[in-house]
């Protein structure tokens, strides 16, 4: 854990101090000036913003575009999940971790959803709010080196989207099993780089396989995986957490479907008006998203130029538009307890959490927008 402070515990990035309930306790009683110099002194990289400490960890940018974009990606999960913020059955939750929290969203809805737990976020970037409710902090850590929390504390750790961002799952599960409390839970939720349909219109030749194969390969460049979203069950396993879930879901690449095409299986049993709402946000999260995606993957591990980044790109961009292709990326959402803790009765426990900014106006369902019934998202 890095602590982080300046001589009289305040005025650090922008106002921040030590009552701040957003650093918690985890930022005081260090020598700061070295907070400039390794936590907010971002790196920029063809006119991107990029994290400071542990630089060059990470491949997406911390500016506000893509703080916005991930921002997007809550709401799909949650459009995901009806509104739920996690699926794994929590009983009066303690201490919850959310690892790699990005802009805090999660772990903030966490800490309203669960008012007695303490919820912390840890993050290479210190990009979260500074307004959070008093029972959710943030903290800097790299979540590849030895993690400084108490073993056996935490009710439930949460990972989200930290593909590309470990690079020894294996090792990583094995500190996640250490740090969960007999009986509390790890949850994974990560999806596919490898954008697939169940009709062929995406086959070999598309460039959509390309598309994926190129994510993958920069991911192995660059050491860290892309492909945990098909591995978590296994590895959660591995690892020594018991009772393992695993639930598959399909994000459309735009809003292909239509009463006449939709996914078949494995989609969480959505119907194709919803599948298309999630595939109009997706659509927009990647068309918007693709360039803090891939740049730096592409430029630093693939060794690309800029010029050869932007056409591949730009090509990107121009195949998320085309509705006659199905394509979607698969999504899971896997979950394991660790051995022991107290007997419980599983019938009698309370129902996941659900954002509470997800109700729709009407009160008619969680959270689906009233788009026009043949709107397909960007022309
Ligand atoms: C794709 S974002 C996902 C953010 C968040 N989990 C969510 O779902 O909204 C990945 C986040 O992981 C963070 N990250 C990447 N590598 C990390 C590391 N080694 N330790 C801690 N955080 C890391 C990044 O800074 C980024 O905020």
């Amino acid at each position: 854990m890095e602590e982080i402070v300046d001589e009289e515990g305040e005025d650090i990035q922008a106002g921040i101090n030590d009552n701040d309930s957003t650093y918690g306790g985890s930022l005081i009683g260090c020598d700061t000036a070295t907070l400039a110099s390794y936590i907010t002194d971002y790196r920029y990289e063809n006119g991107r913003r990029y994290h400071a400490y542990r630089d060059g960890e990470y491949w997406g940018p911390n500016d506000e575009h893509s703080s916005d974009l991930q921002d997007l990606a809550h709401h799909i999960y949650l459009l995901t999940l009806d509104g739920k913020l996690h699926l794994a059955p929590l009983d009066s939750p303690h201490n919850i971790l959310d690892i790699g929290t990005g802009t805090g969203i999660w772990a903030i809805e966490m800490a309203d959803a669960y008012p007695s737990a303490h919820v912390i976020g840890t993050d290479l970037s210190p990009i979260q709010p500074l307004f959070v409710p008093p029972n959710c902090g943030f903290e800097i850590e790299d979540c590849n080196l030895e993690w400084s929390y108490p073993k056996n504390h935490f009710d439930l750790i949460h990972i989200r989207e930290l593909f590309g961002c470990v690079s020894d799952w294996d090792e990583f599960f094995t500190a996640a099993f250490e740090h969960t409390k007999p009986g509390g839970y790890v949850e994974v939720i990560e999806h596919s780089v490898c954008p697939v349909s169940d009709d062929d219109t995406v086959n070999e030749e598309s460039f959509f396989t390309l598309w994926g194969k190129t994510v993958v390969e920069m991911g192995e460049r660059f050491g860290k995986s892309f492909t945990i979203w098909e591995e978590s069950k296994e590895r959660l396993e591995k690892a020594g957490f018991v009772d393992v879930v695993e639930k598959k879901y399909k994000w459309p690449m735009n809003g292909w479907p239509s009463p006449e095409y939709r996914t078949h299986g494995d989609d969480g049993e959505k119907s194709w008006q919803r599948l298309r709402e999630i595939g109009v946000w997706n659509q927009l999260r990647l068309y918007d998203g693709v360039e803090g995606f891939m740049l730096r993957l592409l430029t630093v591990a693939g060794g690309w130029s800029y010029d050869d980044a932007q056409a591949f790109l730009a090509r990107m961009r121009e195949e998320i538009k085309d509705l006659k292709i199905h394509a979607y990326l698969g999504v899971t959402i896997v979950y394991g307890r660790k051995p022991g803790g107290k007997p419980r009765d599983e019938e009698k426990l309370p129902q996941p959490a659900t954002s509470s900014g997800f109700v729709s106006p009407d009160g008619s369902g969680v959270g689906w927008s009233p788009l026009p019934v043949d709107y397909q998202g960007l022309p």
